[in-house]
């Protein structure tokens, strides 16, 4: 038996000729809160989906709290809570009627039900408004209202599959305390997907980077940050030539710095950008090329992605198509 909370062994889900998730390798330790970053479509949903037992994998296998996913599901489903991506309230019932219905399916007995309803609600701050119905909640409220769902059955493990998407930025902080209080002060070991950047620097301890079904790299946000060894400096340039010129012109002088150019930008990695700002315009001069602006910042994951993947992940698109699906559901009472 594996002592980590989550294991898997080259876990596989295809479906027909799309590999959503391509031999996964991954350990999460307990206790930790760890995070799969990637774009849409990377599978980190249909990752939770395989190691909740709600998909069964094509090839491969893995164990949550020690217990098998294929041949053992009950004692993972008991093991794990799970806040899914798309909401799986039932809009026409309360607040509380929703954990009750949850506490019945983990057969709570009625007891130990209501005083579990009671907990979670007051973990969440929704206490007041537990005999409204959920069709009446904002956005954030549901959101907090799943999670107190998933922890109504002590879980030692609860997925949450995009926790924050869509909400406003208030919202977000808020839930991102709740997160960390469950992780830190119930000793619940998490495991989350995101798109957001930011939500994967500031929450996790830990975390993958996931891209067409494959883990990309795994560190901790400050290790994969100092992977990619330095400053970033970008350089507009007035055309795409002008950073092409530059680009051969770096590429050929230094051998320790990484360069990149894409149309009118030019991107250089470097030990120390401060001082390689004067050397870069004397080159820009001599070189005749026009400068439309200088910056220079400390990695990001936003770099730490691009530079593993080759593009970027694009925050905004993938809210809009998220944000409308959700609203139509739950406009249709889905
Ligand atoms: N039931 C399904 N049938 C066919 N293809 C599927 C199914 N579920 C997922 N896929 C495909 O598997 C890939 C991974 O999808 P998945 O939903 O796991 O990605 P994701 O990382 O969660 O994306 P997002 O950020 O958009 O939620 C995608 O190409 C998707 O189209
Ligand atoms: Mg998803």
């Amino acid at each position: 038996m594996n002592d980590a909370a989550i294991h898997t062994e080259k876990i596989t889900k295809r479906y027909g000729r799309v590999t959503a998730v391509d031999g996964v390798d991954i350990t999460v330790e307990k206790k930790e809160l760890f995070g799969l970053l990637g774009p849409n479509g990377a599978g980190k949903s249909t990752l939770i989906g395989l190691l909740s037992t709600m998909l069964r994998p094509t090839s491969g296998n893995a164990q949550v709290w020690g217990h098998d996913i294929r041949t053992d599901s009950t004692k993972v489903r008991k093991s794990i809570g799970v806040v899914f991506q798309d909401t799986t309230l039932d809009q026409k019932l309360t607040g509380r009627e929703n954990l009750d219905l949850h506490g019945r399916l983990y057969g709570l007995p009625k007891k130990l039900r209501h005083r579990r309803i009671d907990e979670v609600l007051e973990l969440v701050e929704l206490s007041g408004r537990a005999d409204e119905i959920v069709q009446k909640y904002s956005g954030g409220m549901m959101r907090r209202l799943e999670i107190a769902r998933g922890l109504m059955h002590y879980p030692n493990v609860l997925f949450m599959d995009e926790p924050t998407l869509g909400l406003d930025p208030q919202t977000r902080n808020h839930i991102w305390d709740y997160i960390k209080e469950l992780n830190r002060e119930k000793n619940i070991t998490i495991i989350l997907t995101t798109h957001y950047m930011e939500e994967a620097d500031r929450l996790c301890n830990r975390l993958a980077i996931v891209d067409h079904g494959k883990i990309i790299t795994t560190g901790t946000p400050s290790e994969l940050k100092s992977s990619l060894g330095g400053d970033i400096l970008t350089l507009e340039l007035a055309t795409g030539k002008d950073a092409t010129k530059l680009m051969e012109h770096y590429t050929a002088k230094s051998s320790t710095d990484r360069i990149s150019a894409s149309e009118n930008t030019v991107q250089i990695t470097t030990a120390d950008g401060e001082r390689a700002i004067p050397d870069v315009l004397k080159a820009t001069s001599r070189l005749g090329l026009e400068i439309r602006s200088v910056s220079l910042h400390k990695p990001t994951l936003d770099d730490v992605f691009l530079h593993y993947t080759g593009k970027g992940i694009r925050d905004s698109d993938a809210d809009t198509g998220k944000l409308k699906t959700l609203r139509w559901r739950i406009r249709a009472g889905k």
